[in-house]
């Protein structure tokens, strides 16, 4: 499955189930992504080799999801302005013969500092869904952050996982839900939680049209419940029903000074 590898860091806003009409032209929503991907991946050199690729094999509803950002996109425009000011400091004249890449991360061993970020609905993308994204993360040696929003039961996505996994939660009002959830990611082998912290409501979408093909769920979405009563007392909560570390997601404070000092 093509999976952009992205950072933990803002949080995109998704739409709710909205009822849509189909778009005219490419691949009705029904018919997503069911277009074998390719085999060989020597004609993809960067990430947006992939990009290209995986709009053409979408549906175009599920491309605009995947690709889009709340209204006007300024902050999709200013994370890809980011990335792309990342530079690579280089070292040279070392001996490079044999690299290590290894981090440790909260006890556990990465085999680089890289993550698949949480991304929701991997079925309306690729057939096989998140047990695809979990096989990759395994051919990748990655650790792969299952999205609240995943189409694929957590139990499903343990049997296939080589590397281990984390769970991303949004935190609804119905805290016995909450404390369930967290209990059964555990109970499969989820490594830590990434509680999403900047997405007490869902953004708005120009040209929102997305929403669930039958046959197609998310075992784990609260469409019509409430999120907007998280605070750090929660946290606290959380931290007392488990045994794994808790990492929140979507703190952009300090990203944000950053970037504004640079403004200036
Ligand atoms: C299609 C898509 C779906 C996403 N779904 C989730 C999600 O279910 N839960 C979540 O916490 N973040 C979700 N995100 C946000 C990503 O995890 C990440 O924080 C965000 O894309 C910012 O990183 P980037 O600038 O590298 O894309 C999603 C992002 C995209 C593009």
């Amino acid at each position: 499955m093509l999976q952009a590898i992205v950072a933990l860091t803002g949080t995109a806003a998704l739409p709710l189930n909205s009822d849509a009409k189909h778009q005219s032209g490419r691949l009705p929503l029904a018919d997503t992504l069911f277009t074998d991907g390719p085999d060989n991946l020597d004609e993809f050199l960067s990430l947006s080799d992939f990009e290209k690729k995986a709009e053409q094999l979408m549906s175009k509803t599920v491309w605009e999801f995947v690709s889009s950002g709340a209204p006007d996109e300024i902050t999709l425009r200013w994370n890809r302005e980011a990335f792309n000011k990342i530079k690579i400091q280089t070292h040279v004249l070392k001996d490079v013969a044999k690299i290590d890449t290894k981090v440790t991360l909260l006890g556990q061993e990465l085999a680089y500092p890289i993550l698949i970020a949480p991304s929701a609905y991997h079925k309306t993308m690729h057939p096989e869904g998140e047990i695809a994204t979990a096989k990759g993360a395994g051919l990748a040696a990655a650790t792969y952050v299952v999205s609240s929003f995943t189409t694929t039961p957590i139990e499903e996505i343990a049997k296939v996982a080589t590397q281990p996994t984390w769970f991303q939660l949004y935190i609804y009002d119905d805290r016995a839900f909450a404390k369930d959830l967290i209990q059964k990611v555990e109970f499969n082998g989820c490594k830590a939680l990434c509680i999403t912290v900047d997405a007490p409501v869902f953004g708005v979408r120009n040209g929102e049209k997305f929403k669930l093909p039958d046959g197609i769920n998310a075992p784990y979405r609260f469409a019509t419940q409430d999120r907007k009563r998280l605070t750090w007392k929660d946290i606290e909560w959380i931290k007392s029903i488990t045994k794994v570390p808790i990492l929140l997601k979507g703190i952009l404070a300090l990203l944000m000074r950053k970037m504004l000092s640079r403004q200036e």
